[in-house]
């Protein structure tokens, strides 16, 4: 793009200021910052006014979840489909790790942030080693695809190698980078992180599959007849990966989508609950949880709104082809985003001072006709680390960690 192209596209969606520091900058950065507002696309930028319609929601209705009663009784016939599948192929584990994970305050990539007590014991370990407890007895090697960022890619690919990839077959892990989208002040003015350099963000948790298509890692999905793949989340350190029973039971139940969910531990615990909505399954969040919704109940008699959603889902490849076609809804997150104060310093602000673009998985979620909720004991399978002490944090990961026999 030439300097002329991009000062009309800035123009174009009133972004002038990006150019600010141009004439000041290398040659090489004035390319670097040609090149990069090529690849932006700030018409996301009018979703600021956008927001508001797109947060309305349907209707919502209850969606029965195959509780543990249910899963004790078939687990052997649900386990056995299950490693029937990772025998042959058809299912890959995606692991997401492309999140900034701010709340956790560190600035390196939240998978190397160590947990040990009296050793090292890092996220990605954790991740690896639950993955080993169940590829391991059975010999088999899935497909290990891993979501990085531009942000944290070298440091992600570095780290990993260094360890040796914790034991995981380096030849079975394939890397690659989500998209990322540009983040903007509260009058939608995209900020600068340097000064030939557009603030940017990773676009949110739902362009897994898009960007595993861009990076052309759809040919290993063809050559190894990969139908199904497992997501989940870098920060929930007790989670079962490629877990056999979870697979059988989406085959059984010829889903589109398995997502594994814990009883709330309390009516207004702020998770995501799943449920219908117009029909559709869809994540309520727990702000959006009416009373009435809180109180409702079920033929049993037990809470109707009572499984939160834990991201780790099992997603069957031919129906998210249909609906990634269609596109994700955009979210507008408000967020602290570092950039350039008018003397052009870099600052990380105390507060939150624009806005951030993502794209979530839970509206893949939507897109799709049918989901198995899939119920797993929450003391052994949910310890996820957001912020370093209190709720969900390194400090309660530990605690049950410590609960599960993991040495620290
Ligand atoms: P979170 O919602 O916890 O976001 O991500 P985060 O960015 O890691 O953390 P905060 O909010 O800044 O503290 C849930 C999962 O989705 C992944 C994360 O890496 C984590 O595994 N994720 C999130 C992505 O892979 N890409 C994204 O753009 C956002």
């Amino acid at each position: 793009m030439t300097r002329q192209q991009a000062e009309e596209k800035l123009r174009k969606y009133g972004q002038e200021q990006i150019f600010r520091y141009y004439d000041e900058l290398s040659v090489e950065d004035q390319e670097k910052l040609l090149a990069q507002i090529d690849q932006t696309d700030f018409s996301i930028i009018d979703h600021l006014n956008k927001d508001q319609e797109s947060a309305q929601r349907g209707a919502f209705a209850p969606l029965a979840c195959m509780e543990l009663d249910e899963i004790r009784e078939k687990k052997e016939a649900f386990e056995q489909d299950g490693i029937g599948a990772l025998k042959q192929g058809k299912v890959a584990a995606l692991l997401l790790a492309g999140g900034m994970g701010t709340r956790l305050g560190s600035d390196a990539p939240k998978g190397t942030y160590d947990i040990g007590l009296t050793k090292h014991v890092y996220i990605f370990e954790r991740q690896i080693q639950n993955l080993l407890e169940v590829v391991k007895p059975l010999d088999v090697w899935p497909m290990l695809f891993i979501m990085t960022s531009e942000k944290n890619h070298e440091a992600t690919v570095g780290f990993l190698k260094e360890h040796a990839y914790f034991g995981y077959p380096e030849e079975r892990i394939a890397f690659f980078q989500q998209d990322m989208a540009p983040a903007c002040d509260d009058n939608g003015k995209v900020y600068l992180e340097e000064k030939g350099r557009i603030a940017t963000s990773p676009n949110g948790n739902a362009g897994w599959y898009t960007s595993l298509i861009k990076a052309g890692l759809d040919q290993v999905l063809k050559d190894e007849g990969i139908e199904w793949i497992n997501i989940f989340a870098v920060d929930n350190v007790l989670q079962r990966i490629l877990d056999p029973v979870f697979i059988g039971a989406c085959l059984q139940a010829q889903v589109s989508v398995g997502a594994k969910v814990v009883r709330k531990a309390a009516p207004d615990e702020k998770v995501g609950v799943i449920c219908l909505e117009d029909g559709k399954p869809s994540i309520v969040e727990y702000y959006e949880l009416s009373q009435e919704m809180m109180d409702a109940k079920n033929e049993k008699g037990d809470p109707a709104y009572n499984f939160g959603v834990i991201l780790n889902y099992l997603f069957h490849l031919p129906e998210l082809d249909e609906v990634v076609e269609k596109g994700t809804p955009l979210h507008v997150v408000r967020k602290k985003i570092p950039c350039l104060n008018e003397a052009g310093e870099l600052v990380k602000p105390e507060t939150e001072n624009g806005y951030k673009f993502e794209q979530l998985v839970l509206d893949l979620i939507h897109q799709l006709d049918s989901c198995l909720p899939f119920e797993v004991v929450r003391e052994k399978e949910f310890a996820p680390i957001k912020n370093k002490t209190g709720i969900d944090s390194v400090e309660s990961a530990r605690e049950l960690c410590k609960q599960n026999g993991i040495e620290l």
